[in-house]
């Protein structure tokens, strides 16, 4: 009977993670929001779109500056689009961008991302199709955050 209950328990905790369309179509919709990339400098657009468990859907993308240092990651502009805007309780975040190897979140991001969204799924996808699906907790092992103060 236990035993029975356990395994249902983790069926629920498995489907409650996007399914694979949900992720495609989130990378379409960041793959859109690159198009909107401001990377004048580096020439590297991206493009990310953040998804609440309830279905809405947040959009970003890098925003460079002439002083370097304060360019915005596409990741960060939709955490904290959907954060100023009230949205919280978030599972997936997709990442677009033309590259050799897939774009993961970089480390400033990474961070944000676990304080805000938590250990949700990272969709990273490139402009051919090719795509890659990992946890945050596996880009951001032993994180620092609010339960180490
Ligand atoms: N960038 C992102 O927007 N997200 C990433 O995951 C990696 C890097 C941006 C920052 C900068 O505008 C450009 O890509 C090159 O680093």
């Amino acid at each position: 009977m236990k035993k029975t209950r356990s395994a249902a328990k983790k069926r629920k905790a498995k489907d409650r993670r996007p399914s694979r369309t949900m992720l495609a179509a989130l990378a379409a919709l960041a793959r859109e929001a690159r198009e909107r990339a401001r990377a004048p400098y580096s020439g590297f657009k991206v493009g990310a779109a953040l998804k609440t468990r309830t279905g809405e859907i947040v959009t970003g993308c890098n925003i460079e500056n002439a002083s370097y240092g304060l360019t915005l990651c596409a990741e960060r502009v939709a955490v904290f689009k959907a954060v100023s805007e009230g949205l919280d309780d978030f599972d997936a975040i997709a990442v677009v961008a033309r590259s050799k190897r897939l774009t993961p979140p970089c480390g400033p991001c990474r961070q944000i991302l676990w304080e805000y969204c938590g250990d949700i799924a990272v969709h990273m996808a490139d402009l051919k199709g090719r795509s890659r699906t990992m946890r945050l907790s596996e880009l951001l092992p032993l994180p620092f955050d609010s339960t180490n103060l």
